[in-house]
């Protein structure tokens, strides 16, 4: 072939690598409200950054006349970028080939970035949007498939792995998303499950539909599948770009550090007021993490699930953390499955990717019920134990109001390891509330007494008055210093400050066994 006929061999393998399903499917796809595979990997990198791996691979398949249809690139668009000058690795199922359906090559281009990632040590970041394994290829579909759940299980704690569902993505292929750190899904346009309407009608006799299946919204607030809602395609890839400046590249890695203006010792006298002195009396958490962290910037993880507990990402000092709270404005803070899932989780991933941990608390306790004890609020909630005791990075607690029983102890309290703890001055910390404990102490009293009311009343005053309040820990040296909650920021700062090269470890095992 003459040299001139190469180049031209190699623009018009390149234009049709870009023409992707052909313009009709584009038009498709867009007028579904959503962007294509290219446009989303253009969206989420740094200008022009986009080195694209594997741009024509075809398929190998010669059943069901596949042979005559062949696009390059096979389904899906891999390679590597920045994000704010980062490296990271990135995936794009492009629905206009076939569906975006997964076959042979298709999982080999995702395998290799997947081992580069690995080697380089940057993060991962898979955009979904799939009709499943692809029909025609049969069994060597799923091997791809496994190939892909065995490297993110393996990459698991080693590159921070991102997905997004951004389209279908249905059956085994969950599997995928559900074994990497985050999950996000766009509104009305994403969907997750293992088993569709269709077949679930077929052997339950349930109709539901698709959306109220395994919606974004669905996931978000009700299986706790997925951690992020976001609006559309853009807003979906600028806060995978956000969230990915609060992360390091790796676990060996340190986080970005991101300088503020916020002066460090900045003093919030609205803070000494926002904790009610009532015991009942809620507030909204969030308040007080925003007026602490630099800028009043949180992202919050699992914004929508579980929402009795707080989570999410933040910087004190130009510094991510992990700040983990209770919300004593949904059930007083209570602690129940969904919530210790949901720490559990997130205190692990903190603690795989050096962020330290920054917990607020203030929790009656577990929720009692038979729901939850049928449920394995035991097993469960152990969960968080396990994972806050097994966390070496450095941890600060702060207890703003009450720290009750057993989630006293969860709550990374000094017993598990936690490097300073601190609490406010309007800080309860007893085995349980007043009235249970009066309850149960002076019970036969009670039952004997002329005025009930009124001896109960003589006893909870006397029990608050002795336990429900922060010394008798502090005086045990449970507790490293009651402050003034004007000061939060700047104690928690200078705790950081000091832990910046803290050294701790575990013992040296394969793994352990955390309570699953
Ligand atoms: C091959 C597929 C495909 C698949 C879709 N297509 N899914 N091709 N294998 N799995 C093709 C269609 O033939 C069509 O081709 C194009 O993609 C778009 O599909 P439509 O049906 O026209 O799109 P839409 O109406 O938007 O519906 C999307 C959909 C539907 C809901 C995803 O396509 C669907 O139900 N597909 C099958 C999903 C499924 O059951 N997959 C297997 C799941 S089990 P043309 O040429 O017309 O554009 C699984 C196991 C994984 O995946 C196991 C892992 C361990």
């Amino acid at each position: 072939m003459p040299p001139g006929d190469r180049s031209k061999e190699l623009e018009r393998r390149n234009l049709a690598a870009e023409e992707a399903g052909g313009k009709a499917r584009i038009d498709r796809q867009h007028a579904g409200g959503k962007m294509t595979a290219r446009e989303r990997v253009e969206a989420l990198l740094d200008d022009d950054s986009f080195e694209e791996l594997g741009r024509f691979v075809t398929h190998r398949s010669h059943e069901f006349g596949m042979e005559k249809t062949k696009f390059p690139g096979d389904g899906v668009v891999t390679g590597y970028g920045r994000v704010d000058d980062r490296l990271v690795y990135v995936f794009a199922q492009d629905f206009t080939i076939f569906g975006g359906s997964l076959a042979e090559g298709y999982a080999e281009k995702i395998v290799k970035i997947m081992d580069l990632a690995m080697r380089q040590g940057a993060p991962i970041i898979g955009l979904n949007d799939s009709g499943g394994a692809r029909i025609q290829e049969g069994v060597v579909s799923l091997a791809g498939y496994a190939d892909i759940f065995l490297r993110n299980t393996i990459l698991s704690g080693v590159v921070p792995q991102i997905s997004a569902i951004m389209g279908p993505c249905a059956g085994g292929a969950v599997y995928s998303p559900a074994i990497t750190d985050f999950t996000f899904m766009v509104r009305d346009t994403s969907f997750m499950f293992v088993t569709g309407p269709d077949v679930i009608k077929t052997v339950t006799h349930e109709e539901v539909s698709m959306e109220a299946l395994g919606g974004a919204v669905t996931h978000n607030e009700v299986s706790g599948n997925a951690q992020f809602l976001a609006e559309d395609d853009r807003d979906c890839l600028n806060r995978i770009r956000d969230l990915l400046s609060y992360l390091p590249s790796n676990n060996l890695e340190e986080t970005p550090l991101i300088e503020s203006s916020d002066p460090w010792d900045r003093e919030d006298a609205a803070l000494d007021a926002l904790v009610p002195e009532e015991p009942d009396k809620p507030y909204d958490i969030k308040e007080l993490v925003t007026a602490i962290v630099d800028d009043g910037i949180f992202v919050e993880v699992h914004e929508h699930f579980a929402q009795n507990l707080v989570v999410g990402f933040a910087r004190l000092d130009g510094r991510s953390v992990g700040v983990v709270a209770n919300q004593p404005a949904v059930l007083a803070g209570a602690l129940d499955i969904k919530a210790s899932v949901k720490g559990a989780r997130f205190v692990r991933f903190c603690d795989a990717f050096n962020i330290p941990l920054v917990t607020f608390e203030d929790v009656p306790g577990f929720l009692p019920g038979t729901d939850q004890e049928w449920g394995g609020i035991i097993r469960h909630g152990a969960k968080l134990l396990f994972a806050f005791a097994e966390a070496t990075v450095p941890k600060v607690t702060v207890i703003t109001r009450k720290a009750y029983g057993g989630a006293y102890c969860v709550m990374a309290s000094k017993h598990i390891r936690t490097d300073f703890n601190f609490a406010f001055p309007t800080a309860e910390i007893a085995v349980m509330g007043p009235e249970g404990a009066v309850n149960i102490l002076y019970k036969r009293e009670l039952a004997e007494a002329e005025d009930p009311d009124a001896l109960r009343q003589e006893k909870v005053a006397e029990f608050r008055e002795k336990f429900a309040n922060p010394y008798a820990a502090a005086e045990r040296g449970y507790l490293d210093e009651v402050i003034a909650p004007r000061r939060t920021r700047a104690k928690l700062i200078t705790a950081l400050r000091s832990l910046e090269t803290k050294r701790d470890s575990n013992p040296p095992k394969k793994h352990g066994n955390i309570p699953l």
